[in-house]
């Protein structure tokens, strides 16, 4: 790989163990996925942070690290973790986990990483523009900032992401070049999307039979009203994201890229996967049984709209099952000064921040049966929780954290 002074200088130790040790990680996966360079980056967003992800030996290799003065040198920031650092205690979360898990925020915090504990930056101002080359790692934030921003990342690793942190850069390959961002399928949606849970289900159907590849939606009609949209899109990358391993789509006359990279595979002429149907999906999500443990929306981390809307379903009824709603602190701040989380806690709901359903140890927690309107959250939930889940819209879901039966 051709380096730069300053690379080579970073390599060959002369700013410290830390940022050598940095730089050969970057290295390694450039050899492996053929980089020709280095491309700089403008943030870095680090998942990897849960203990329940990561446990000891993850805390430990963090602990080296920083140990040997890593410290970042662009904006980075982490992912959700296993707790709510304000409320983990009153939730009834495990106290041996949660000590662990602050050290582990610790650690990052002292290698210059932001804890805004979230998987939807871009809403709390991180919003990368198009084009920018950036080293995120969690799976949806990653497809957000490529297709909805038409930022440029790789779906980093926790350590690789880091690495980027220290030294402001990342092997440049897969989607920090133009041609590896040319849709691979070309996908007919040919029934109307009701919610942002179809979205969800169309993003199931889609990541399990494109895998890896890039899809160009043709027939998607988009919500008008722009909250409405970005809750839509994050819902259908994400889950997709889940069921397979897409990093990037395009979504015909909107996504800023469909154009370029988007409109050649209609051109090409090939086959199309078509979507007349979100049932098949809806079925495979919902599990039998009627019990439920717990009511959880917030899969990707809510934005302050859409707290405002499951207040406004809410209303001033009581709800007879937990309701947590998974979204940042900063956002929960947000919603406490317009007097939306007030709602949510007088009818017996919580706005969790810094982490969510899938990364907080709720099977040790003893919660076995979930409801939820992430078809990200309904992939996952299953192999990562052993949990039973029931999928339904947010009203859905709502309604049975109100009537106690889904
Ligand atoms: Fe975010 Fe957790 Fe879902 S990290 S996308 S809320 S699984």
């Amino acid at each position: 790989m051709k380096l730069t002074e300053k690379e080579q200088a970073l390599l060959d130790g002369k700013h410290g163990l830390g940022l050598k040790k940095a730089m050969e990680i970057l290295m390694a996966l450039g050899r492996i996925y053929g980089a020709k360079e280095m491309v700089p980056v403008t943030s870095a967003q680090i998942a990897g942070v849960s203990y329940k992800n990561i446990g000891d030996p993850g805390l430990e290799f963090l602990t080296d690290w920083a140990s040997q003065d890593a410290r970042v040198h662009i904006p980075a920031f982490m992912n959700p973790a296993g707790i709510d650092r304000q409320i983990w205690r009153q939730l009834g979360f495990p106290e041996a986990f949660a000590l662990k898990q602050i050290e582990i925020i610790e650690v990052l915090k002292r290698m210059g990483v932001r804890a805004t504990l979230t998987c939807t930056p871009y809403h709390i101002g991180i919003v990368p523009q198009k084009g920018e080359h950036i080293a995120w790692s969690e799976s949806s934030a990653v497809s957000y900032a490529n297709s909805v921003l038409g930022a440029r990342t790789n779906r980093e690793g926790g350590p690789s992401a880091l690495a980027a942190a220290f030294c402001g850069r990342t092997p440049r390959f897969g989607l920090h070049l133009h041609e590896n961002r040319l849709a691979t399928h070309r996908v007919l949606v040919n029934c109307k999307l009701e919610s942002s849970a179809d979205f969800g289900l169309l993003g199931y159907l889609i990541g399990k039979q494109v895998g890896s590849g890039i899809p160009f939606f043709q027939g998607i009609e988009l919500p008008t009203n722009e909250t409405e949209r970005t809750t839509c899109l994050k819902s259908l990358g994400a889950a997709m994201a889940a069921s397979g391993a897409v990093a990037l789509y395009h979504v015909e006359n909107f996504t800023p890229e469909a154009g370029v990279y988007g409109e050649r595979i209609v051109k090409q002429n090939a086959g199309s996967i078509e979507i007349t149907s979100m049932d098949e999906a809806r079925t495979v999500l919902n599990h039998e049984g009627n019990q439920i443990d717990l009511v959880t929306l917030g899969c990707p981390h809510a934005s302050l709209e859409e707290l405002k809307e499951i207040a406004r379903i809410i209303g001033n009824q009581q709800l007879k099952k937990p309701l947590w709603i998974a979204s940042s602190a900063i956002v929960r701040e947000d919603a406490r000064a317009n007097g939306i989380l007030e709602i949510i806690e007088k009818a017996g709901g919580k706005v969790l921040a810094d982490t969510c359903m899938v990364v907080a140890p709720l099977e040790e927690m003893g919660i076995k049966s979930i409801v939820t309107n992430s078809a990200k959250a309904a992939t996952y939930l299953p192999s990562h929780q052993g949990a039973i889940v029931h999928f339904g819209t947010t009203e859905q879901c709502i309604h049975a954290a109100i009537n106690g039966r889904f």
